[in-house]
C-alpha cells in the first residue's frame, strides 16, 4: 500500500487555493495587467532608501543585523502618525509586522475558534477573508453601496445574530477607498458603525491600506478615531505609501489584543534592520513629502484610466470615481459577463480581476470588474483600456 500524504494535511489547509499574488510579478507574459494593485515602481525612492540603509548598516549595525527586537523608533512615528489622525495612540498598543498581510493573518488566530462569527464586506479583499476562512470562521457577508459598508444591513444582521446567541470575533471592514469598489464610507456611517462595534461588543479590524492616498476631497476620521471604547482594531501598511516589498505594516488595538499577537507571531519581532532602514527613511517628514508626490501622481493615472473606460467601454458600464487608492471597480452592461469578457480581453492583450476573485461565496460578482491603475504607466492603462473596451464587441 502506498501511503499518501493527503490525509496528514490540516483541514485548514487540505483543498490548495492558488496563492493571491501568484501571478502578479509575472513579467514573461506580454499581457497589459490591471489585475492587481502592485505600487508604481517608477516612484519608489531607490537612492533615499539606499543612503538609510547605508546609514542603518554605518551606525547601527550591531543592533540591526543580530536577533534584536523591531526598532521601536518606527513604533514612535506610527503612533505620531495615529496621533496626527486624532488617535489616542500609545507605543505599548502597537506591534509591527511583516506587512498587514502578515497582521490580518494572525488576528483569526487570536480570534476564531471553528465556527465562529466573522462578519466581512462583499465584495472585499480576499487574501485577508481566506485567513478567516482558514481558521475554521462561519462568514456573514454585508453589502458594499457607493457610500461602503451598507450599516443598517450591518445592524439587522448584528440583532439576528445576538437573538441566536451568535457574537461576532470581529468585523472586517476597509472603510476608505475600498478594495476592490474605491469607495469610502461617509462620516454618518463611520459614526454608526463604530457605535454598533460598542453596542454589541464586535471588534471592529479597520484596514485603512489606502487611508493616505487621497487624491480628492477632505480626509474623514478614521474608525479608531471615532472610537472612545478601544473597539476598533486599526490595522495600517507601508506598502501603498513606501514599498510593498519592505514588507512593513503594523496594528494598534487594545494591549490585550497585542499580548495575544505576541502569542502567535512566530518570530516575536520584526525585520531589527528593515525597520530602521523604513524609520531613517521616514524621518524629518520625508515620508509625507512622499506620500504627496503619490498622490498627485496616482490621481493623474486615475483621471486616464477613468477617462480611457469613458471612451472605450460601451455607455451601460457604470462606475463610481474613487477619491483616492489604487482601484476602479467597474458594473459590467447587463447580460456580461466578468469571466467571458476576462477571456476575451486576454486575447487581445489585456487583463483586470474579475469580481468573483472578491466575493467569499461562489456566484457573486460576475457582473463587475476591478481595474488597478496603480502599477502600469498612464500609456499602458490607455492601451489595456482600450484592449478590454474591444473585447466588449468580442462578448
Ligand atoms: C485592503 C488591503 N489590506 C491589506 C493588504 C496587504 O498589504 P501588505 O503589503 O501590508 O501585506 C492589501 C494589499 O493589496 C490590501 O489591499
Amino acid at each position: 500500500m502506498t501511503a499518501t500524504l493527503e490525509t496528514l494535511f490540516a483541514a485548514r489547509v487540505r483543498e490548495v487555493t492558488p496563492p493571491l499574488f501568484g501571478a502578479a510579478g509575472e513579467p514573461a507574459r506580454p499581457l497589459i495587467s490591471l489585475a492587481y494593485g502592485l505600487a508604481d515602481p517608477a516612484l519608489f525612492p531607490r537612492a533615499e532608501l539606499m543612503a538609510a540603509a547605508a546609514e542603518v548598516l554605518a551606525y547601527e549595525a550591531a543592533d540591526s543585523l543580530n536577533y534584536a527586537m523591531s526598532y521601536p523608533g518606527l513604533t514612535d512615528q506610527i503612533v505620531a502618525r495615529l496621533r496626527a489622525e486624532g488617535v489616542d495612540a500609545q507605543p505599548e498598543q502597537v506591534l509591527v509586522g511583516y506587512g498587514s498581510g502578515q497582521i490580518l493573518a494572525l488576528l483569526p488566530e487570536i480570534f476564531v475558534d471553528p465556527g465562529d462569527t466573522v462578519i466581512i464586506e462583499g465584495p472585499s479583499f480576499l487574501g485577508a477573508v481566506r485567513r478567516f476562512v482558514q481558521s475554521g470562521a462561519r462568514l456573514v457577508t454585508i453589502p458594499v453601496d457607493e457610500y461602503g459598508m451598507d450599516v443598517t444591513a450591518l445592524a439587522d444582521t448584528l440583532r439576528a445574530l445576538a437573538a441566536e446567541g451568535r457574537r461576532p470575533k470581529f468585523i472586517y471592514t476597509i472603510p476608505t477607498f475600498h478594495n476592490p469598489t474605491g469607495v469610502t464610507l461617509t462620516l454618518e456611517r463611520r459614526r454608526q458603525l463604530v457605535a454598533l462595534a460598542a453596542e454589541y461588543g464586535a471588534p471592529v479590524v479597520e484596514d485603512d491600506a489606502y487611508l493616505d492616498l487621497r487624491f480628492t476631497g477632505e480626509s474623514l476620521p478614521s474608525l479608531a478615531a471615532l472610537d472612545q471604547e478601544g473597539w476598533v482594531i486599526r490595522v495600517g501598511t507601508y506598502s501603498k505609501i513606501l514599498a510593498p516589498g519592505l514588507r512593513i505594516g503594523w496594528v494598534h488595538a487594545r494591549r490585550e489584543i497585542i499580548d495575544r499577537l505576541l502569542m502567535v507571531k512566530a518570530e516575536g519581532t520584526t525585520g531589527p534592520f528593515i525597520t530602521r532602514v523604513v524609520a531613517r527613511y521616514s524621518a524629518d517628514g520625508r515620508l509625507e513629502q512622499h506620500i504627496a508626490a503619490l498622490r498627485r501622481h496616482y490621481a493623474t493615472k486615475c483621471e486616464v484610466m477613468a477617462a480611457a473606460i469613458r471612451r472605450h467601454f460601451p455607455a451601460e458600464a457604470r462606475f463610481v470615481m474613487p477619491a483616492g487608492g489604487f482601484f476602479i471597480w467597474v458594473r459590467l452592461p447587463e447580460g456580461v459577463s466578468a469571466g467571458t469578457l476576462l477571456n476575451a480581453a486576454r486575447a487581445r492583450g489585456a487583463e483586470f480581476l474579475p469580481g468573483t476573485a472578491c466575493f467569499a461565496e461562489p456566484g457573486h460578482g460576475d457582473d463587475a470588474i476591478r481595474l488597478a491603475f496603480s502599477f502600469q504607466s498612464s500609456e499602458r492603462i490607455e492601451q489595456g483600456i482600450a484592449a478590454i473596451g474591444a473585447a466588449f464587441a468580442d462578448v
